[in-house]
């Protein structure tokens, strides 16, 4: 395959290059280094069919130029964070919803019919039904970024009735992994290396979240693209269990041997358009044959090591 990978150098997008890569595909990567780093692509560079494009998703001229000769798709270039939608409304707009359907019109341009996205489980705002199904009756938003996707999922899906495209779409629990640098690992480890006593938390400690390990969320996003032949194909990306947040608490801290104290802001949501409760039904992807790897527990483990190892990750961009 000839794939076009847009978020190429962010902590999920580098390693689908990685994997495509070692599978022999020829990849253009595209990213405008807005939280992306070079760093994270020092192995693909080394590799003569990987080829960068440094480039805006905003500049519809570029990426139409860039997106040649390519027969796939995989975009996963957006504003990740969650938390601070309400801080800049037309971020998540801009970056989710019209650099998607930029991504849409370049491919429609360069006759490329396959694309594989990177939506989210926000996009169930507070589900009344848990573990929540790919099903679940159409979804009340809670967040401008769960907002943003899935109006994304929405232009997708219309572009497969109208213009003959294929689609996967991934809604993804919070990834874990080596590179992660954004989301509740690296807040915590990041204030514990400030100040090993104390350490501030979000809402009450209570929130039950799930994780999903990046290799693992890789896997089966491969998978569901060679066993699953909709035209639209959507997924819900998870383990098949949660922990609270005083649960990651307690691993991480035990990990690395402290007893901080606890502040609580208090109340269910750490934010506005947290969800207190995420747990996504899996079982449409694990009967194609997929099963992850790791549990949360080793997830939550394996990328503090990683942020030991590799503190330059959480230096703010
Ligand atoms: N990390 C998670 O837990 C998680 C959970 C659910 C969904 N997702 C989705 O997965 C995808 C990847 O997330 P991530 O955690 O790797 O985020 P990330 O911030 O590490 O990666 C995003 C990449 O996109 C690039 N980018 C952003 N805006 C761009 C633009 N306008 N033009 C070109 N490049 C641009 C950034 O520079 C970065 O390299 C995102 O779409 C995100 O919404 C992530």
């Amino acid at each position: 395959m000839h794939v076009f990978v847009t978020g190429c150098a962010g902590f999920i997008g580098s390693h689908v290059v990685d994997r495509l890569l070692a599978e022999g595909h020829t990849v253009v990567g595209y990213d405008n280094f807005s939280t992306g780093r070079a760093e994270f692509l020092a192995e693909a560079r080394a590799c003569d069919r990987f080829h960068l494009v440094s480039g805006d998703l905003l500049d519809a001229a570029t990426l139409k130029g860039a997106m040649g000769g390519v027969d796939h798709v995989f975009h996963l270039a957006a504003n990740a964070d969650v938390r601070f939608g309400i801080e800049h409304p037309w971020k998540d707009l801009e970056q989710n919803t019209i650099a998607t359907f930029n991504v849409l019109e370049a491919m429609r341009a360069n006759a490329v019919r396959k694309v594989a996205f990177a939506s989210t489980g926000s996009i169930y705002g507070e589900p009344e039904i848990v573990p929540t199904p790919e099903t679940a009756p159409f979804p009340v938003q809670t967040s401008l970024y769960g907002a943003s996707k899935l109006a994304g999922e929405g232009l997708i899906a219309a572009y497969c009735e109208g213009f003959g495209f294929q689609s996967w779409i991934f809604r993804f629990v919070s990834i874990l992994g080596e590179r992660y640098g954004h989301g509740h690992v690296a807040d915590f480890y990041r204030q514990l290396l400030a100040n090993p006593g104390e350490l501030r938390v979000l809402g009450d400690g209570h929130q039950r979240k799930s994780y999903l390990y990046v290799h693992d969320c890789i896997d089966a996003m491969l998978t569901a693209i060679q066993r699953s032949t909709e035209n639209v194909n959507i997924f819900n990306l998870g383990t098949n269990e949660f922990c609270e947040v005083n649960d990651s608490i307690r691993w991480m801290t035990a990990h690395l041997g402290l007893r901080p104290t606890l502040q609580y802001s208090g109340g269910p949501r750490g934010w506005i358009g947290d969800s207190p409760f995420i747990f996504l039904d899996c079982s449409k992807m694990t009967k194609l044959g997929w099963q992850p790897t790791l549990t949360i527990q080793e997830a939550i483990i394996r990328t503090l090591e990683f942020l030991q190892a590799n503190r330059w990750v959480l230096d703010k961009r």
